[in-house]
């Protein structure tokens, strides 16, 4: 039986671990042909020299699958593009971009220096900007060329960027950008058959294991909850034909549980008609935060 994303054809980013290595091995076994990037980069984004993209493309190929490997940064606007014209160059065409490569540099706010608030920053809002943007330049150009466009583009977001996370200042304000840029992109780009959607995902990965470990290692006999294999199925069906319609969502998923995220803008409202005099406003806010206290931040790495 042909699987949902048959003929389609994407770009993974991270996909050398952890849930991107999910993604990539997930769509390709519903026929998708991939593009397996990674850096091979440590927790913290130092050098490892490790190629595990490598792996991934053989363990994909030895299951009868379809991927090649790239090994740029995806914060770098040149490795970006090569990263893009990797799929044009192995399979002719792209479909979809699953950004998900990124890395973590844990410290409370007060601690937290300059060099590391910009390399979290960088490859997570960067990293979904370069790539991003060489796959968008290239489906617009398929569109003026009248060459039709069904693409998508997934987006990786976090609970820390949806809620916030005590000593992930960096990453939980890169997250938050990366939700907001996809309504923006999901609105822009509709008009050139691009759809954009985000995660925020909940698995089992080095990335989580160091904080998390004690509730993510698996019970024997239950439902594994962690597997980052639990995230793939809606990643595929993101990429597939059949989610044409779905825009502008980032989608939070643990488990079996699948969550729309977005709820910035359905808070408790009310109109005093006009200007309002300070101690009013203390009055009125003290009463809208009875109805909706303000969100209390998630501790740890996510
Ligand atoms: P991971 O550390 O297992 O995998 C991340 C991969 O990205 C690594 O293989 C790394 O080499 C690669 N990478 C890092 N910087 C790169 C760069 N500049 N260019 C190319 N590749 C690079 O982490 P995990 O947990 O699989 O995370 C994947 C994504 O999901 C990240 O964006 C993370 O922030 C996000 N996320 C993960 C959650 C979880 O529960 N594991 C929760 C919420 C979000």
């Amino acid at each position: 039986m042909a699987g949902i994303c048959e003929g389609r054809v994407v770009v993974v980013t991270g996909a050398g671990r952890g849930l991107g290595r999910a993604y990539a091995l997930g769509l390709a076994a519903e026929g998708a042909k991939v593009v397996v990037n990674d850096l091979g980069v440590g927790t913290h984004g130092d050098d490892t020299q490790e190629r595990p993209a490598d792996e991934v493309v053989a363990e994909i190929r030895a299951a009868g699958g379809v991927a090649v490997a790239n090994f740029d940064d995806v914060a770098d606007w040149e490795g970006a593009q090569r990263i893009i014209q990797s799929a044009i160059d192995a399979f002719g065409r792209l479909d979809a971009v699953v950004n998900n490569a990124g890395f973590v540099r844990d410290r409370m706010f007060v601690s937290c220096t300059p060099e590391e608030w910009d390399a979290v920053i960088r490859v997570h809002l960067r990293g979904h900007f370069c790539v991003t943007r060489h796959a968008v330049d290239y489906w617009r150009n398929e569109a003026k060329a009248g060459r039709p466009v069904d693409a998508r583009i997934i987006n990786t977001s976090s609970g820390a960027g949806l809620q916030g996370s005590v000593g992930q200042s960096s990453y939980a304000a890169a997250k938050a950008g990366i939700a907001t840029l996809t309504l923006v992109q999901a609105a822009e780009l509709a008009r050139y058959g691009i759809t954009a959607n985000g995660l925020a995902p909940n698995a089992r990965t080095r990335m989580t294991m160091t904080a998390f470990a004690d509730v993510m290692t698996p019970v024997e006999g239950q439902f594994d909850i962690f597997a980052p294999e639990n995230t793939a199925p809606l990643v595929a069906w993101l990429v597939s034909e059949k989610s044409k319609h779905c825009t502008g969502q980032i989608f939070e998923l643990i488990g079996g549980t699948i969550r729309l995220a977005l709820g910035w803008n359905d808070g408790p409202e009310y109109d005093i008609g006009r200007r309002w005099q300070p101690e009013e406003l203390g009055e009125k806010i003290t009463e809208l935060l009875a109805e909706r206290p303000a969100p209390k931040p998630v501790y740890g790495t996510q």
